[in-house]
């Protein structure tokens, strides 16, 4: 009982900290001249690709995208390659390849010439892609066998109240509609990975059990569950379309979902697959460091977060003349570093700490040595032969933080979003951005 009361103000209070330390030391520099990273060619990267097209936008979603065109997503995918290309020129190399969007498959043609491209320039050996429930019809998706690895794809929830109120009933199909396109899809590819949200204002005990029935019944190799992510994007858009419930069952919904998961294999806190597989589910899980192509991409290299363009028209004009599309860039002081880097491998399930110390030039006892305290404190993380793994209420805690700082990451897309220009030379704190 007083174990759970502190268990409680520890996630309010990790969760508080978290925001504030995004807010406060999350600065972003508009660069005021061209620059372009070069590569540490004693690191591995993954390369990840942004697919900023959707054919509808749902309230909940903040991800960076625009309503699709086929004239300007033809453009795109061309800038895209020739992006690529100019990686190459300047030596990267990747062994792994995660294309995001919006809707990755939107169209398949094109998609189909980048990942070929994609795999002709580097030693790419997984590819994994996101799509939407209308992109997976068996014959498109058969086009992919011997590129696509890994596809995930947006179901959010087989309740059809909650899909009507998130609009994707009419887009995407029914319950019954989605389990017939699932299960006709699951199978062609090597994994599938169904994506579902838990944790919808007024969604029942009862709804997000038969949601995990149905997903499990489908066998799909992996079925993630990611927990309703509420930014100052989505926030307004989530209340008119789902309304506001007083009542948040966060933690118990996620305690139902690690039980009812029991017996599979966990990727990270949030994902499971039917057995073990290195195929991850984020790209900012095992993957610290990574390089992003297309209009507003992320990058994470060297303790740099670099943000490419935006508007379309920019992009397209920086790749034609042979210019780096990155226009921003955050730095994350050595301590953040390190706690983002900690963050994301314990997320993950377990850190040795002798090898994440060679890894990343750190003494993790040392520089974190309060952080760990308090998670020893709160039976976060167990400490065992030189390795920490999360008990229970740290995977929860993990997921709770990780939510944190995925809304982070949308304070940073909303400094950008709509087109927004500003001023090169500019630095300010995220929060600034949003005024
Ligand atoms: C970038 S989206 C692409 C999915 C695809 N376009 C679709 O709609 O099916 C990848 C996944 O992120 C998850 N996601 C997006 N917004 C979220 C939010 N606000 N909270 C939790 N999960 C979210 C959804 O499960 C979604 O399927
Ligand atoms: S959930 Fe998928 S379809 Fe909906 S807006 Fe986001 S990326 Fe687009």
């Amino acid at each position: 009982m007083f174990m759970d009361k502190i268990q409680n103000l520890a996630v309010k209070y990790a969760s508080f900290t978290m925001q504030k330390s995004l807010r406060q030391n999350l600065q972003i520099d508009i660069l005021h001249k061209d620059f372009t990273k070069q590569p540490n060619l004693d690191k591995s990267y993954m390369l990840y690709a942004h697919i900023p097209f959707c054919h509808t936008f749902c309230p909940y979603c903040s991800f960076h995208k625009y309503a699709y065109n086929e004239e300007k997503a033809k453009a795109y995918f061309e800038n895209l390659r020739a992006e690529m290309i100019d990686k190459k020129n300047l030596g990267y190399n990747f062994t792994s390849m995660y294309v995001g969007g919006g809707t990755t498959l939107i169209n398949e043609n094109e998609l189909l010439k980048t990942l070929e491209l994609a795999k002709k320039l580097f030693d790419i050996k997984e590819i994994s892609c996101e799509t939407d429930p209308n992109h997976i019809n068996p014959n498109e998706l058969s086009k992919f066998k011997g590129l696509i690895d890994r596809i995930s794809v947006g179901v959010q929830s087989f309740d059809d109240e909650i899909l009507k109120k998130v609009a994707r009933y009419d887009k995407f199909g029914s319950k019954d509609v989605l389990i017939d396109k699932l299960s006709k899809a699951i199978g062609i590819l090597p994994v599938t990975s169904l994506d579902l949200i838990f944790n919808f204002p007024f969604q029942t005990k009862d709804g997000l059990i038969n949601d995990i029935s149905i997903a499990k019944a489908l066998s799909p190799d992996q079925i993630t569950f990611y927990p309703l992510m509420k930014s100052n994007i989505t926030k307004d858009k989530i209340a008119s379309s789902l309304g506001i419930s007083q009542k948040d069952n966060e933690a118990q919904f996620y305690e139902i979902i690690r039980a009812e998961f029991k017996d599979y294999h966990s990727n990270n806190s949030w994902s499971f697959s039917k057995t073990k597989s290195n195929l991850q589910d984020e790209y900012v899980g095992s993957n610290h460091e990574y390089l992003g192509v297309g209009s507003g991409a992320f990058s994470f290299m060297d303790g740099e977060l670099y943000v490419n363009a935006f508007d379309l028209d920019e992009y397209g004009s920086r790749i034609i003349n042979h210019r780096s599309a990155t226009i921003a860039k955050c730095k994350f002081e050595q301590k953040q570093r390190l706690k983002y880097l900690f963050l994301t491998e314990l997320f993950d399930g377990q850190i040795c700490i002798n090898e994440f110390n060679q890894k990343n030039q750190a003494n993790l006892t040392q520089s974190l040595f309060l952080e760990l305290t308090m998670l020893k404190l709160t039976k976060a993380i167990i400490i065992k032969d030189g390795k920490i793994t999360l008990s229970k209420f740290g995977r929860y805690l993990f997921v709770v933080l990780m939510k944190e700082f995925y809304i982070g990451m949308d304070m940073v897309r909303a400094v950008f979003r709509d087109g927004k220009k500003l001023k090169s030379g500019t630095k300010l704190k995220v929060m600034e951005g949003l005024e």
